[in-house]
C-alpha cells in the first residue's frame, strides 16, 4: 500500500500542530513544508516544530518549487481566515494538480461571502482534477456538519440552535489574546473600532451551509456585534488575570432568517471562567433533537482531527472545490492512511 505524501503548508500553531499529529501517523510522509515566516524559512521543519530529530525537510517560501519537487497528493493548508487572502495560494496548488484541504474559515462555504472566486476555484479543481476542502472544528463540524447530520431523523424542522461555550483559559495565550481576555470594556470596544477583535469568523459560513442542506432560501444572514464577556469576578488563566468589570472574552450571535423569522440562530462565547463548557444543539421540529457535549470539544485538537481524518475523504472524493456537506459522512481515520486510499 502507498504513502500519501502531504506538503504542509502555513506552519503556524495550527499548522504545526497538524504536521506533529501527521508525523505520528502510519502511512503518511510529509513531503515538503511551506511558509512565509522568516523565523522558519530555510529550517528543517523538526526543529520548527520542536520535535527531537531532524526530518530532512526544509521550510521554504517558495510554493511553487516545492510543489514541483515533490509530487503530493494533498496540500494540508493553513495560513488565513479569508478566502481573498488565500485564494492565489490555494489556486497554485491546485494548478500543480494537487488536492487541498484547509483552515480558511471563509472556504468552508464560501458562496456567500465570495461567490466568484468559489466558483473559478470550482472549475480550476475540475479542471485540474484535485479537490478543495474547506474544514475544521468550527466551522467545518460543531455548528455545520454536525447539525446538519442531526436534522437528517427530523420530518419538518421549525428552528435550529448551536450553542458554544468554551473556557478559554485552556487554550493558547494567542487565542485569549484574540478574545480580548484582560481589557477593560473601552480597550475591548476599541480594539473592535480597528478590526485587532473580529469575533469568530465562520458563523456566516455555517448557517449558509446548514441552509444549502436543508434547501432553505434564507431572507438574509444577520451577523451581530461581537460582545464583550464581562467578567462579575476575578478570573484567571495561567497567563491572563482579568478583574471584576473587565472583558473575560467574548461572545457572538449570528441568524439565519427565512421568510421573516429566525430559524437558525448561531451562539458563539469564549471567555477565561467559563464553568460549563459546552457544545449544544437544538432543534424544533417533529421530532424536536437536543444534544449536549460536555465539555466542549477542545477546538486545537479537535481542528487537526478534522484536517487529517479528512485527507483520505478528499483525496477519493470527485473534483471541484467541496464542502463538509458534499463529503461522506464524516469519521476518524484511525488506520494507517494508506488503507483508506483506493489507488
Ligand atoms: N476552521 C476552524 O475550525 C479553524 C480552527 C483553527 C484555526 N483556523 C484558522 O486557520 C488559520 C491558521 O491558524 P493558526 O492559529 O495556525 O494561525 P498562525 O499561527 O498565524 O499561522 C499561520 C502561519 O501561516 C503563515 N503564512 C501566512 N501567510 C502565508 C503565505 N502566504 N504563505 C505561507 N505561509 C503563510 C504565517 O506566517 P506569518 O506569521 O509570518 O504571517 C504563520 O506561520 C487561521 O486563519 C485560523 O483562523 C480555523
Amino acid at each position: 500500500m502507498r504513502k500519501v505524501k502531504v506538503i504542509s503548508y502555513g506552519v503556524g500553531a495550527v499548522g504545526s500542530m497538524t504536521a506533529k499529529f501527521l508525523l505520528e501517523k502510519e502511512g503518511i510522509d510529509i513531503v515538503g513544508a511551506v511558509d512565509v515566516d522568516e523565523n522558519k524559512v530555510g529550517k528543517d521543519l523538526g526543529e520548527v516544530l520542536g520535535v527531537e530529530k531532524k526530518l530532512g525537510i526544509k521550510v521554504s517560501d517558495d510554493l511553487d518549487a516545492v510543489l514541483s519537487e515533490t509530487d503530493a497528493d494533498i496540500a494540508v493548508h493553513t495560513t488565513s481566515s479569508y478566502l481573498r487572502d488565500t485564494y492565489p495560494q490555494i489556486a497554485s496548488i491546485v494548478k500543480h494538480g494537487v488536492n487541498v484541504v484547509s483552515t480558511c474559515e471563509e472556504l468552508s462555504y464560501p458562496y456567500v461571502s465570495e461567490p466568484e472566486l468559489a466558483k473559478k476555484l470550482d472549475a480550476l479543481a475540475k479542471k485540474h482534477d484535485v479537490t478543495v476542502l474547506g474544514t475544521g472544528i468550527n466551522p467545518g463540524f460543531l455548528m455545520d456538519t454536525l447539525v446538519i447530520m442531526l436534522t437528517a431523523p427530523c420530518q419538518r424542522i421549525e428552528k435550529i440552535e448551536a450553542v458554544r461555550v468554551m473556557d478559554a483559559a485552556t487554550r493558547r495565550v494567542p487565542f485569549q489574546k484574540k478574545i480580548g481576555a484582560g481589557l477593560t470594556v473601552e480597550e475591548f470596544q476599541q480594539k473592535i473600532g480597528k478590526k485587532q477583535i473580529t469575533g469568530h469568523v465562520g458563523l456566516e459560513q455555517s448557517i449558509a451551509m446548514i441552509a444549502g442542506a436543508l434547501a432553505w432560501k434564507l431572507d438574509n444572514i444577520l451577523i451581530e456585534h461581537v460582545e464583550p464577556i464581562v467578567a462579575e469576578k476575578p478570573v484567571e488563566s495561567k497567563d491572563i488575570k482579568v478583574k471584576t468589570g473587565q472583558a473575560a472574552g467574548l461572545g457572538q450571535k449570528a441568524k439565519g432568517i427565512m421568510k421573516g423569522k429566525e430559524v437558525i440562530v448561531l451562539d458563539f462565547q469564549a471567555y477565561i471562567g467559563a464553568e460549563d463548557e459546552y457544545d449544544a444543539i437544538t432543534i424544533k421540529g417533529i421530532p424536536s433533537i437536543k444534544q449536549k457535549i460536555q465539555p466542549c470539544v477542545h477546538g486545537d485538537i479537535g481542528t487537526v482531527a478534522m484536517v487529517v481524518n479528512s485527507i483520505p475523504k478528499v483525496i477519493n472524493a470527485p473534483s471541484g472545490l467541496l464542502t463538509m456537506k458534499d463529503l461522506p459522512v464524516p469519521s476518524a481515520a484511525v488506520e494507517s492512511m494508506a488503507k483508506y486510499i483506493s489507488a
